[in-house]
């Protein structure tokens, strides 16, 4: 097993969630964090419970993943100490809307892919070539369920998540030669601040999403993603698919009243 003792690790949407699982679980194992999101009051609070209860250096730092200028400012100005990127986990992501695609309102559209795939591509873009050069690293993306079935009324954070298994698997086959590991968690039915997001801030439909069953967590998840950055050194683990319980698919669930 790979220790992840000292190592560096990004992650990105840290401020909730499953990006938040993730600061906690490799802090937990001794990786020192960068930890980014937009909003930064949360990240500092999580910074500074990570290092009181861990002893890991954090940086915490306010970054719009859309923003390519910004992405790529943020690498080139790194810390010393945090420039040396070990692993990267695109995390940072979102659904807006959930609606018939005729009835959907665009805007989410463009948040939806901006997000999910152009930050996703920024931030893989910026931290790469220095993983090449150090001879090592490991981008584990957060894909879903929905990039691996399509399902109604989620046209385009489908096809969001569809094009980040896609990223994936090319830029796997582009760093074989480079001891670069690339990995997609996809997970089903997680209970974060996802469908709140979804739902314009809507709790009541929020919550009907995760009804009747015992949803995963965003611990759930931080432990896959933790599992796949500490296999042994000839270990790549592809991808990893995690439902909950009462999920089949994305679309087969069953509830209890
Ligand atoms: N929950 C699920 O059921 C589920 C299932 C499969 C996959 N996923 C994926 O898991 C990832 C994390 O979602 P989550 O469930 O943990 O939801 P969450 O609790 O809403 O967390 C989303 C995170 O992404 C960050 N983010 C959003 N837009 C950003 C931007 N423009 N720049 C920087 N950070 C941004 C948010 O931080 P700020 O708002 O502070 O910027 C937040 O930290 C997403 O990629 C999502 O698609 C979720």
């Amino acid at each position: 097993m790979k220790s992840l003792k000292g190592k560096i690790v990004f992650i990105t949407g840290a401020s909730s969630g499953i990006g938040k699982s993730c600061a906690y679980a490799f802090g937990k194992e001794g990786a020192n964090l960068i930890i980014s999101a937009r909003r930064k009051n949360l990240i500092d609070e999580i910074a500074e419970d990570i290092r009181k209860k861990f002893g890991v250096k954090v940086h915490a730092y306010k970054l719009d993943i859309t923003k390519r200028e910004d992405v790529i400012n943020f690498v080139k100005t790194l810390p010393n100490e945090f420039k040396n990127i070990d692993i990267l986990i695109n995390n940072a992501g979102l659904a807006k809307g959930f609606n018939k695609f005729y009835e959907d309102n665009p805007d989410g559209w463009e948040e939806m892919i901006d997000t999910n795939v152009k930050g996703l591509l920024y931030a893989t873009h910026a931290i790469l070539p220095g993983m090449i050069e150090r001879k090592g690293g490991h981008i584990i993306n957060i894909g879903s369920i929905a990039g691996r079935e399509a399902y109604p009324k989620g046209a385009v954070y489908c096809a969001t998540k569809h094009a980040v298994d896609a990223i994936t698997r090319s830029v796997r086959m582009d760093t074989v030669d480079k001891n670069i590991l690339v990995s997609t968690i996809d997970a089903g039915l997680v209970e974060t601040n996802f469908s709140k997001i979804r739902f314009h801030g809507d709790e009541e439909k929020a919550k009907s999403i995760y009804k009747g069953l015992s949803p995963l967590t965003g611990d759930d998840i931080a432990d896959a993603v933790l599992y796949c950055a500490t296999r042994p050194p000839n270990v790549n683990i592809a991808e990893i698919t995690l439902l909950a319980a009462q999920q089949a698919s994305a679309t087969v669930v069953h509830r209890e009243n």
